[in-house]
């Protein structure tokens, strides 16, 4: 099953983002720094029209450290891209995302010509923290100019530095089906969109070939090493953990849900370690496997609209789902 949410306001926050972008010198794009890949909303590129771009990895508390130096230098290759990574203790980040602005453009600044911010991400990922810390905790000003809706917030960082926040926004059909899991996984997806167990079976999966000595640790499973639960199924682990937490049915059977939330709840929290669940070379190879199954889906779904006799399919993105990650 794929991981499929309502995109909640995502037509209204597309359109407000059209709208803004046209005076926007530079977009934030923060990005969950346990999955850069995934947590790249793929449709702002597009909305933001080639407008350099910050790539900030936020939550770097909770990633592998070297993994996010790998996302850095990715990222910093791109033309018109800096990349920076932040997490929630510091207390300053202010002055690092402003300098990253001004390299990226540079001829902005001074009253006659502020620096002109839009800051983007997905829900959860923690902007909402940023911009509490960047203000100092002052209430963002929202909605008392001409041209800025409800959606947006206006925040005056300096004299000659203005950032326009928006709301946090999914993207409705994903074409990855790792990034849905990884999605999931990180808690940017509501809980009712995703099937918990499938969810902590491929973190698992995931996990035991790459962090294996982080599950060991965590969950005491001390009979394990790195290379038995690397040949177990993922199943096993997950039943191996059940076990050691005492979530039991009758009989002796795991309570394979409640296992399944402890996973997760487990590396939401950061206690299996720093963790990031996607390389930029893995990222690169999914999406070019995503890419190719989509446009085989398209040309299928192209040629029996030739022929025009089959029956209707039934639609990629389900809308049936609440997101309650998402803003409202
Ligand atoms: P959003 O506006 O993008 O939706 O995200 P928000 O700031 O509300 O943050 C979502 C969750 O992520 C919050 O936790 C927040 O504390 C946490 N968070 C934000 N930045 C960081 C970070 O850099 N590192 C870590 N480890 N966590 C971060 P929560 O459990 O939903 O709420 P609470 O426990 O803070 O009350």
């Amino acid at each position: 099953m794929a991981i499929q949410w309502f995109p909640g306001h995502m037509y209204s926050t597309q359109k407000a983002i059209t709208e803004r972008v046209k005076d926007i010198d530079v977009v934030i794009e923060l990005l969950d720094a346990r999955l850069p890949g995934s947590s790249a909303n793929p449709m702002l590129a597009e909305l933001t029209a080639g407008r350099p771009t910050l790539k900030v990895l936020n939550k770097q508390d909770l990633a592998d450290p070297a993994r996010t130096e790998a996302w850095l230098a990715h990222y910093n290759a791109l033309p018109d891209t800096r990349a920076i990574s932040l997490d929630a203790s510091l207390t300053m980040p202010a002055q690092r995302i402003v300098r990253a602005c001004h390299e990226l453009s540079p001829n902005r600044g001074g009253m006659a010509k502020p620096m002109r911010v839009l800051i983007c991400g997905i829900p959860n990922v923690g902007k909402s923290t940023l911009i509490n810390t960047l203000t100092g905790g002052r209430k963002a000003k929202t909605g008392d100019e001409a041209g800025i809706t409800k959606l947006e917030q206006r925040i005056t960082l300096a004299d000659d530095f203005y950032l326009w926040d928006t709301p946090g926004m999914l993207w409705p059909r994903i074409i990855v089906p790792k990034s849905g899991y990884n999605l999931a996984a990180s808690g940017a997806v509501g809980r009712n969109a995703f099937d918990e167990e499938e969810v902590a079976l491929e973190l698992l999966d995931y996990l035991k070939a790459n962090y294996a000595e982080g599950l060991v640790t965590r969950f005491k499973l001390v009979e394990l090493d790195a290379a038995t639960m690397a040949a177990m199924k993922d199943e096993e682990v997950l039943d191996t953990i059940g076990r050691k937490r005492g979530a039991l049915l009758g009989k002796g059977k795991v309570n394979l849900q409640k296992a399944a939330e402890i996973v997760m709840h487990e590396f939401r929290a950061g206690n299996l370690g720093r963790i990031t669940l996607e390389t930029p070379e893995e990222f690169a190879q999914w999406l070019a496997a995503g890419q190719r199954a989509d446009a085989e889906r398209a040309a299928k779904k192209a040629a029996r609209g030739k022929k025009g006799k089959q029956k209707p399919v039934a639609p990629e993105t389900t809308e049936a789902d609440g997101n309650p990650s998402a803003d409202e």
